[in-house]
This record gives structure tokens, C-alpha cells and sequence, in this order.
């Protein structure tokens, strides 16, 4: 395997740029299921998703796909928490873990547990012949290829898109929606094109201590994707919440010295978040917003716009995690921080 930065100053910018191959990775070859769902999948009475760190926000968000896709009921929990649990499941639950590495001690662990259960199991991992492969009862693997940064990028991107075929084939009408994954890529490399902007805005706000993130929906978990980056990386106090929370304690935070990055773009949310982001304006806190492009009255309301092309709502996700990636970036790399091996954290955390 050659491991080179591609002319990048970092791996984790290369592997930001290389998003749009990565989830064409992980859709090839594999969207030919235009057949309905297959007759096995309607005995079905859960399904449960599990993983760490940035795998439990693709869980997060695939829990959403999966119920509002397949109209399955589906939860997301930490296999941290899930292993110390007494979990229902049986035979009629599906448990997918989610791991780049499949190699995580606590993802591992609750794999054993769900297995011990009696679930169908099934793993979502980047790296082959992993532990996580090993237990499950089939892989699908997210052909992402290494991933250097500390900090996962395209690996999360990865993860979505199969959690979005996963869904898709547990679904009744597939047609329709994998014709709109196959958009993803370009939608991605819209936001890309225009990487330049997010340094720009990293000058003007870096110099913050204090983020809060907000979204709604599938977006509430990628504003959790986005503190965690911000952290991570830059090693910034930053906090993701729903935003329909935010009136339950986050706001009391809201002065001059807090940004807030608020994930508005248009779909059947926006109008919340945006009156979110009033209340965040009328208390004196500083607004960056990702929004639709084209939505100048959301604009009007906020300091700083990032916008994104149109995407649809399957879509959204996986077009609203870039310019959150980007920021953090831009922001680690003004404050001199060391991107791909941030403090403290390791790539893959194989013990307890
Ligand atoms: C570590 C890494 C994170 C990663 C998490 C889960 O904390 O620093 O980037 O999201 O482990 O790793 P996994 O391999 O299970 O996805």
C-alpha cells in the first residue's frame, strides 16, 4: 500500500479530499438490489447499532435511515454502554457494529455480548480480517483504503453510505433512493471546490474557546461528528446538541465568547433550527450556519453562512459533515496543532 499525503499537507485533508471516491468506493457493486426487500428481512423486529467515537455518530445517523427508510424500528448506542447493559435482542434483532478499525475493545466486546444473544450480526468495518469481521456473521466492508488521521474522516462518509444501503435493502422502494446515493459524490465535491473559504473563516473564528453545535434530525448526530473533530483536532471546548435541547441548557452558555455552528440547511427542520439561531443572535452570541445555497433569508439571520449545494434529504448527512470537517481543519492548523496525531488519542483504542 503506498502511503502518501498526495501532495496534501496532511493525511487528514487528503482523506477530506478524497471523500468523494470513498463513498463511490463503498457504493460499487453494491446498489443493484432494485427487487424489493428480500423475504427473510420482514421476520425483522429491530435493529440495533452500535460503535465508538465517530462509528457511534454513523450510528446515530443510520438509525435514522433505517427507521425512516425501512420503517424499522432502530436505536444507536455507545457499545461502551451497550456492553455493560442487559440488552433485549434475540434472534428477530440485527446488532450492526460500525468501526473503521474493528478493533475497538468495547465495540468488540458488545459484539460478543450480541452474539451470546442470539442476534444477527453483522459488522460495517474499513479494515479486513479484523477482529470485528471475525464475530460478525457477515462484513461489509467499506473499501475506504487506509486511513492515517487520528481523527476519522472519510471512513465516517464510508460508514453512511452503507448504512444507507443497509437501509435501502431493508426498504420496500429502492429504485428511487439509489439513484440518489449515486449523487452523493458530486454533491460532495461541490463542497470541496470550495475548501478555500473554510480557511478563511478558521482566521476569523479560531481565536474562539467555546463551540456549540447544533442540529436537527440526522444533523443533530453530525453536529456531535463536529464538536468531536473540532475537539479532537483542535483541542477546543465543544459541545454538539439537538437543537430542539438547546432551550434546556445550553443557551444559559450563550454570550459574546460562544460560536455556535448551526446546521440549517433546507429540509423539513430548517425552519427550528433557524429560529434556533434567532435566539442564539438575540442573546449576543456569534452564528455560523450551514445552509442551503440560495437561502438568503436564513443568511440574513447569521454571521457567518457556509453554504451547500441542494442535496436531498438522504443525502444531507453526508453534504453537512464536509464543511464541519473543513472548519476544524483550518482551525487545528492556525492554532499549530498537530492534525494527524492529535494529544492523547490513538487511532484505534484496543483496550478498555
Ligand atoms: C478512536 C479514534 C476515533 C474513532 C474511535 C472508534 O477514538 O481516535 O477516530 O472514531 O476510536 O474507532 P473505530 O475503529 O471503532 O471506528
Amino acid at each position: 500500500i503506498v502511503v502518501d499525503k498526495g501532495g496534501h499537507r496532511h493525511f487528514m485533508l487528503k482523506e477530506i479530499m478524497d471523500q468523494p471516491q470513498a463513498m463511490t468506493a463503498a457504493l460499487k457493486d453494491r446498489a443493484d438490489f432494485a427487487n424489493g426487500r428480500p423475504a427473510d428481512v420482514m421476520q425483522l423486529e429491530r435493529v440495533v447499532l452500535i460503535g465508538c467515537g465517530t462509528s457511534l455518530h454513523a450510528a446515530q445517523v443510520g438509525r435514522h435511515y433505517i427507521e425512516r427508510l425501512a420503517g424499522i424500528p432502530a436505536e444507536a448506542e455507545s457499545a461502551s454502554e451497550f456492553r455493560y447493559r442487559d440488552p433485549i435482542i434475540g434472534p428477530r434483532t440485527l446488532v450492526v457494529s460500525i468501526g473503521q478499525s474493528g478493533e475497538t475493545a468495547d465495540t468488540v466486546a458488545a459484539m460478543h455480548l450480541a452474539r451470546e444473544k442470539g442476534a444477527t450480526l453483522i459488522t460495517i468495518c474499513n479494515a479486513e480480517e479484523s477482529q470485528a469481521a471475525r464475530v460478525a456473521d457477515g462484513a461489509l466492508y467499506m473499501h475506504a483504503g487506509l486511513e492515517v488521521g487520528v481523527a476519522s474522516t472519510k471512513t465516517f462518509v464510508a460508514s453512511l453510505t452503507i448504512l444507507q444501503l443497509l437501509s435501502v435493502y431493508l426498504a420496500e422502494t429502492t429504485r428511487r433512493l439509489v439513484d440518489q446515493m449515486a449523487r452523493g459524490p458530486g454533491l460532495i465535491g461541490e463542497v470541496l471546490a470550495e475548501a478555500n473559504l473554510y480557511s478563511s473563516l478558521a482566521r476569523r473564528i479560531g481565536h474562539y474557546d467555546n463551540f456549540l453545535f447544533l442540529g436537527r434530525g440526522a444533523n443533530a448526530a453530525i453536529a456531535s461528528e463536529g464538536a468531536l473533530k473540532l475537539k479532537e483536532i483542535s483541542y477546543i471546548h465543544a459541545e454538539g446538541y439537538p437543537a430542539g435541547e438547546m432551550k434546556h441548557g445550553p443557551i444559559a452558555l450563550i454570550d459574546p465568547e460562544m460560536c455556535t455552528v448551526a446546521l440549517a440547511p433546507r429540509d423539513d427542520l430548517r425552519d427550528k433550527t433557524l429560529s434556533n439561531i434567532k435566539e442564539v443572535k438575540a442573546r449576543g452570541g456569534l452564528v455560523v450556519a450551514v445552509l442551503t445555497k440560495g437561502d438568503d433569508e436564513a443568511a440574513s439571520e447569521v454571521d457567518f453562512p457556509l453554504f451547500i449545494p441542494q442535496a436531498p434529504d438522504l443525502l444531507m448527512p453526508l453534504v453537512t459533515t464536509v464543511p464541519l470537517q473543513l472548519l476544524s481543519y483550518y482551525i487545528a492548523l492556525l492554532r499549530g496543532c498537530d492534525v494527524d496525531q492529535p494529544r492523547n488519542l490513538a487511532k484505534s483504542v484496543t483496550v478498555e
